[in-house]
């Protein structure tokens, strides 16, 4: 079970969370989701968790003692705890990280409001982290995306562990197109192969789909991944449809067979074919 607590002033944000997929893993005991508003740690009379910057600027920042007093108050963990601060400066967040948070036993979410955070805020967190090149009002969503995520990952939530497994990113590859009945909508056709019943075929197609979208839509993706042998066929296939791929060529290039030998024979005594 991983137990994911979340350091907010607004929980009522993360109601979503009591929906669907997540509801059902929270019901069936595989996560449980806690939050602590930190407001409940302001001691001045008004509770304040906000106070004006030093050396001026707009906004108000949180202050560093409700946060630091929350987090001391936590439980000691019962496993591994990772604290991370959600903060448009961190390292995007990606589905390598939710892969390697799904191993945890507890994830502890810091949410920013308002201006940001007192800097020395940031020393309580095992990493910072955003969920793209975009300022939100607060944390509360960034968290949302990141523990939906990593909650698909854990072993099962979800109804088959392989349908995580073909998602989008898992294999730096984008999914192939998927099709469901009927198999003529209006006149559009599922393409043919899909309803062969010949799965080899089947799989071959899904894999040169996956290539060509991540070619045509994520080319960076491209950048970091490793072809196998059986994509070679697949590669250069596609260099006939896109121009653009044969660019990448030199990255397949190793991968080419090589030429079948004849065997000698009375025929072709030297073995050429
Ligand atoms: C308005 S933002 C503060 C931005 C801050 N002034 C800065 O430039 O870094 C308020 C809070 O929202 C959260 N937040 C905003 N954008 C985010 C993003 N892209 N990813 C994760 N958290 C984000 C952070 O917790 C942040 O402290």
């Amino acid at each position: 079970m991983i137990q994911f607590t979340v350091l907010t002033l607004f929980p009522e944000m993360f109601a979503p969370l009591q929906e669907s997929i997540l509801k059902r893993a929270q019901e069936a005991g595989l996560i449980k989701i806690q939050f602590v508003n930190f407001r409940d740690y302001a001691t001045s009379k008004h509770r304040n968790v906000d106070d004006v910057p030093y050396g001026g600027g707009a906004g108000m920042l949180l202050k560093p003692e409700p946060i630091f007093a929350a987090i001391r108050d936590l439980p000691q963990p019962c496993g591994r705890r990772r604290v991370i601060l959600m903060s448009p400066q961190g390292d995007v967040f990606r589905q390598e990280k939710a892969k390697e948070w799904s191993e945890q036993e507890e994830l502890v979410f810091i949410c920013g409001h308002y201006e940001g955070f007192d800097e020395r805020i940031r020393e309580l967190a095992d990493e910072e982290v955003s969920i793209g090149d975009y300022v939100l009002t607060g944390g509360e969503l960034a968290a949302m995306v990141m523990i939906d995520a990593v909650v698909r990952l854990i072993p099962g939530v979800l109804g088959e562990d392989t349908s995580a497994e073909e998602d989008s990113h898992s294999i730096s590859l984008l999914e192939y197109p998927q099709y469901t009945r009927p198999a003529n909508f209006e006149g559009r056709q599922v393409p043919e192969i899909l309803l062969s019943g010949h799965h080899a075929m089947i799989k071959r197609w899904q894999r040169k789909e996956s290539l060509r979208r991540t070619f045509l839509r994520r080319p960076d993706l491209i950048n970091a991944f490793t072809f196998g042998a059986d994509d070679y066929p697949l590669l250069e296939e596609l260099i006939l449809d896109h121009e653009e791929i044969a660019a990448w060529q030199a990255r397949w290039k190793h991968l080419c067979p090589p030429p079948k030998r004849r065997r000698k024979s009375s025929h072709n005594p030297e073995g050429n074919q």
